[in-house]
């Protein structure tokens, strides 16, 4: 297992991407922040739906959390600042360019981390929440489940994980208007909307808490505990 954790600027990726990852994320992080703020704007803004995963979260102060595929670091600064200076937030990506933006947004106990979400560097039951926002849908399903089965082993037990993704809309003039848009966003999102993303965290081995639907219907943000203990294995690869 190899890894890269960042810190003053030096971000030497040491690993090869593996063969699902679409690099079309590290190709458009320069534009991704404002992108992402242009796109929420039509729905009440980015801020709130930050917000609301916090708020989804659970997070107390002094608790080290997990942010998968964090991206530019947006909601790492978040929860940085929700938990405190006694806690500590890891953001894990394997886009460099998201990492190096990510890094004009750290806080002293926000520590970056260049890895596949498949092999997260932390040992068993190290963090006490998890989260992952608008990345399991950039990921062929297999590696889905890897990654959610990954992100409970890296869980203590009873700690939550935290998914905001896309949902599949309801009313006709949103259905036309998201189908264009899952053109964009490729075949791995187009899978993801096929799914059941609380089914999916089932297997993975949690037990699902909430689940809330945001911006008609085109964003679920899905909680999960983690009511066992890790048993290797269970659910992954499916
Ligand atoms: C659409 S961005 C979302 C960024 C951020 N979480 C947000 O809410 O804005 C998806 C991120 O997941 C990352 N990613 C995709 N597959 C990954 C993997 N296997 N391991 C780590 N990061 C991954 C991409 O590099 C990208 O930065």
């Amino acid at each position: 297992m190899t890894s890269n954790h960042i810190s003053s600027g030096n971000i030497i990726p040491s690993m090869e991407k593996p063969e699902h990852y679409r690099d079309d994320c590290n190709r458009i992080a320069c534009i991704y922040d404002p992108l992402v703020r242009f796109i929420a704007s039509f729905f009440g803004g980015e801020e709130i739906l930050r917000r609301l995963t916090i708020d989804k979260m659970d997070l107390k102060p002094g608790q080290k959390v997990l942010d998968v595929g964090c991206g530019t670091g947006t909601l790492c600064a978040m929860i940085a600042e929700a938990i405190g200076s006694d806690g500590a937030v890891v953001g894990v990506d394997l886009s460099e360019n998201m990492l190096k933006k990510a890094e004009n947004k750290g806080e002293d106990n926000i520590r970056f981390c260049y890895a596949n979400a498949e092999e997260i560097p932390y040992a068993d039951g190290y963090f006490d929440r998890a989260s992952v926002t608008f990345g399991l849908h950039e990921m062929p399903h297999s590696v889905r489940m890897n990654v959610l089965c990954e992100m409970r082993r890296v869980l203590k037990p009873g700690g939550r994980i935290t998914v905001l993704d896309y949902a599949y809309p309801k009313r006709a003039l949103a259905v036309l208007l998201f189908k264009v848009w899952m053109l964009v966003e490729g075949e791995t999102a187009r899978d993801f909307i096929r799914r059941d993303l609380s089914s999916m965290i089932r297997d993975a081995g949690f037990d699902v808490i909430e689940q809330n639907v945001y911006w008609m219907n085109t964003i679920q943000i899905v909680s999960g505990e983690n009511a066992e203990t890790y048993n290797k294995g269970s659910g992954a690869g499916q």
